[in-house]
């Protein structure tokens, strides 16, 4: 429950439509009363057959999986569709005829409703799930995204307004988990299934690189920790045991090298406050660093509950409800942004008002 959001404006509940990948989720947001309701499919297991994502197979299913959950993300909440204020869907970045459906469903649902409708970055999304716990930050604050596709430190001087400190000269940090899984021979979708074999690992056996933080600058580079990786595990015994330790030291080097580039960002802004975002954002051994690193240097660390690090419709109703509050609506045509510059969004307030 968040009643900070609430504001004199048209929106009342919001309902969030999240398609940008290969989960379909759906929530609504009330800025008055808070979530409300959400709920999420992912179709996971749909895409291991293939060893990743097939954005036809996505699509298709977000086609066959998106009004059932609207229904029932409606009746969770005890609403019916006329009793929404308005509608926010993922317009990007994401695959493109993933988007399409949940851009589609949503301002379709909007038009027949005669309520304003919202196209999200899936990023602003994720960068501001920590705002739909209890006892949320509040701007500046420096936010670590680390996602499947995204691994970037953004400053966020207001809501709407980021300027981007560092990004990946490669690979994301999720797609490092991933690619390092199945270089391991572990199933796609593999970062999590890591983590929890890292869990077993023994410390000190074998030890990574961490790329990047023995020189200046806010950027991070993952795919040489990756190859690395893969000499260690093809010179080794290949057992169960040494997969564990391998994947150990594999996340000690990830998580290392993020927190150094966390306090890095911290420092060289002045900003006290971080928030850390994206499915990367519910690994255990981060989330412990990052706590510990604050306490040790007075900074204070807010993350999204774990089923909110990963993509979910909770973060794009919150994101939507935001912008529709501050009266941004746009007109009815149906157009998504593959890619989308995140800086390039305009602020929720005016300058003047937020500086
Ligand atoms: O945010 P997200 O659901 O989707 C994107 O927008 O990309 O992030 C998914 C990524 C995957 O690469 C996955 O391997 C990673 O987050 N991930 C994790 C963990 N849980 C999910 N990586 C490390 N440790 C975890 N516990
Ligand atoms: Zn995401």
């Amino acid at each position: 429950m968040n009643q900070s959001f609430a504001k004199a404006g048209p929106a009342g509940p919001v309902l969030g439509i999240e398609t940008s990948c290969d989960e379909t989720g759906v929530a609504v947001f009330d800025p008055a009363r808070g979530l409300l309701a959400h709920t999420l499919y992912s179709q996971i297991r749909m895409h291991a057959d293939y060893g990743g994502v097939v954005p036809e197979l996505a699509s298709r299913d977000h086609v066959r999986k998106l009004l059932p959950l609207v229904r029932e993300t409606l009746g969770r909440a005890g609403l019916g569709v006329a009793d929404l204020g308005g509608v926010a869907y993922t317009a990007g970045p994401g695959l493109v005829g993933a988007l399409l459906v949940g851009a589609t469903a949503a301002r379709a649902l909007a038009w027949a409703l005669e309520r304003p409708a919202i196209g999200v970055h899936h990023m602003e999304g994720h960068l501001l799930a920590p705002l739909l716990e209890a006892e949320p930050p509040a701007p500046p604050f420096v936010a670590l995204l680390v996602s499947g596709g995204h691994s970037m430190l953004i400053q966020v001087d207001a809501i709407g307004r980021y300027a981007l400190l560092g990004d990946t000269l490669d690979d994301a940090a999720g797609e490092a988990f991933d690619k390092t899984a199945k270089l391991m021979g572990l199933p796609y979708p593999g970062g999590p299934a890591l983590a929890r074999l890292a869990e077993q690992g023994r410390p000190e056996r074998f030890r990574f690189a961490r790329p990047m933080t023995d020189r200046p600058g806010l950027d991070f580079s993952f795919s040489g920790l990756k190859t690395q990786v893969l000499l260690a595990w093809q010179a080794s015994d290949r057992s169960e045991q040494t997969r564990a330790d391998v994947a150990r030291a594999f996340e000690e080097a990830i998580v290392e090298t993020l927190v150094v580039k966390c306090r890095r960002a911290l420092a060289q802004t002045g900003v006290r406050t971080l928030i850390v975002a994206g499915g990367v954002g519910a690994n255990r051994r981060l989330r412990e660093q990052l706590a510990a690193a604050g306490a040790q240097e007075g900074f204070r660390t807010y993350f999204p509950r774990l089923e909110f690090c990963t993509d979910n419709g909770a973060m794009i109703a919150l994101a939507g409800a935001l912008r529709l509050q501050a009266g941004q609506v746009e007109s009815a045509q149906i157009r998504v942004r593959p890619r989308w510059d995140l800086a390039s969004l305009p602020p929720l307030e005016p300058a003047a008002a937020t500086a």
